[in-house]
């Protein structure tokens, strides 16, 4: 936070904003109509974004006062690795809607600040080359994967075998994107981002991913006929990582179908806890379950033996008038706390927004849209700043609340405001 004051005394004004109305504002006004639906949507009519900031606000903070502050860290430990804050940044695909190559720039700036990049499974830029950037900045700068498990299992043991050799500290599995859910603001705009080849780079520069749309190339015309040959081979157009023998023959593009194709591979709706369970046997790294919201999802998470869970609605961008993640970690942290890390994400937009999420129950924090909005407005700088700011606000909060570290916070640090 020093750099931000130090501005401040000398009038100089930073050049992301550090407050997240006002950040929202700037990256609304600089990102196209199309971006900025994808991006800041929700689902249906915005209930749940609405439910996870309001749930904030019925916890308020109760500072202690009198105990030695001055030596403070909000470092922590997790899965083997020593991390500057308790703060991790999200999974988020199709970024380069906010910025070309955007997977690149966040890297960088994760790597900046010493703290975890979740890479998306539908990042604009394969997983190597983004981990290629980040040891660029720091040697060892912590990295890990994010899984949406494809309808074909050579497609998920290809994407964890990368995982594992780009150095991926762990594996986050979404859950709660089976589907894409109920998005106004894309489905008004007649837009949905894969048409145009956003968030498509990570299957594209996977081989697996290839000899599954060959076959399905060889077997469309008769077995599937909403996958048609146009649409196969505007998939590949509009993508970078084309096989050369693949290459020959493109035709006009049929983006509609082209999109069912690749939501036909990339998601598998009948995902299940058997699932899970075989994942064990597929990769040695720890398994961390995105998008768990109900305890007793969490209490058989926990009995699989999964390292982690993170407690998200997706930004609400899933189900319209779901339980907010506030509300959810609650009932999760009461069900799981110390039997597993406790993640969550979705609303989670300053530091005091931070502090209280671990006060009640979190391990860690992970940033979305905040993170994007930084990369719209300044590219890997303005991705660092924009968490930068919140990790400052943090720190802040601590040494204001009486705290030197975050091991240190519980409940107590809370008082719930009671439900009008
Ligand atoms: C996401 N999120 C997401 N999650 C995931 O597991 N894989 C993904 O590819 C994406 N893609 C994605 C794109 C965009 C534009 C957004 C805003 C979000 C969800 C993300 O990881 C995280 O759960 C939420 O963003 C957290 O909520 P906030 O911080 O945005 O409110």
């Amino acid at each position: 936070q020093n750099d931000v004051y130090t501005a401040g005394i000398h009038g100089r004004k930073p050049v992301i904003p550090t407050d997240f109305a006002e950040l929202e504002r700037r990256a609304k006004a600089k990102m196209s109509a199309r971006a900025w639906a994808y991006i800041a949507g929700g689902a249906g009519e915005g209930r749940t974004m609405a439910a996870n900031r309001a749930a904030l606000d019925e916890w308020a903070i109760v500072p202690r006062v009198l105990r030695d502050v001055s030596q403070r860290s909000t470092e922590i430990e997790l899965f083997g690795q020593t991390l500057a804050a308790p703060v991790l940044f999200a999974p988020v695909g199709a970024g380069a809607l906010a910025h070309p190559d955007a997977d690149v720039h966040i890297g960088k700036a994760a790597a900046e600040l010493g703290v975890p990049y979740i890479f998306s499974n539908q990042g604009c830029a394969p997983m190597e080359d983004v981990a290629a950037a980040m040891e660029a900045v720091t040697p060892g700068a912590p990295r890990w994967f994010q899984l949406y498990w494809s309808t074909d299992d050579r497609l998920v043991d290809s994407l964890i075998a990368r995982a594992e050799k780009m150095g991926a500290a762990a594996l986050a599995v979404t859950l709660d994107t089976t589907m894409l859910g109920w998005r106004p603001q894309d489905l008004n705009l007649g837009s949905l981002p894969f048409a145009r080849g956003e968030g498509i780079n990570q299957y594209t520069s996977d081989p697996s991913f290839w000899e599954i749309v060959a076959e399905r190339l060889h077997d469309a015309a008769d077995e599937r006929p909403e996958i048609s040959l146009g649409a196969i081979k505007t998939l590949f157009s509009i993508a970078r990582n084309v096989p050369g023998d693949l290459r020959n023959n493109l035709t006009a593009p049929e983006p509609r179908a082209a999109v069912q194709t690749f939501l036909d591979i990339y998601s598998r709706p009948s995902l299940n806890w058997d699932d899970i369970a075989s994942l064990r046997e597929k990769t040695s790294l720890p398994i961390v379950l995105k998008g768990v919201l109900h305890p007793d999802d969490a209490r058989q998470a926990v009995d699989l033996g999964v390292d982690g869970i993170i407690v998200s609605n997706h930004g609400g961008r899933q189900v319209d008038g779901s339980i907010s993640s506030t509300d959810a970690l609650v009932d999760i942290a009461d069900a799981v706390a110390g039997k597993t890390k406790i993640l969550a994400d979705s609303g989670f937009y300053t530091g005091a927004d931070v502090f209280k999420a671990l006060a009640l129950g979190a391990d860690a924090v992970c940033i979305g849209r905040p993170h994007m909005y930084g990369l719209a407005l300044n590219g890997a700088d303005g991705a660092r700043d924009a968490v930068a700011n919140i990790i400052a606000e943090l720190d802040l909060t601590l040494g204001l609340t009486g705290h030197t570290d975050v091991a240190s916070l519980d409940r107590s640090a809370l008082k719930r405001l009671s439900r009008a």
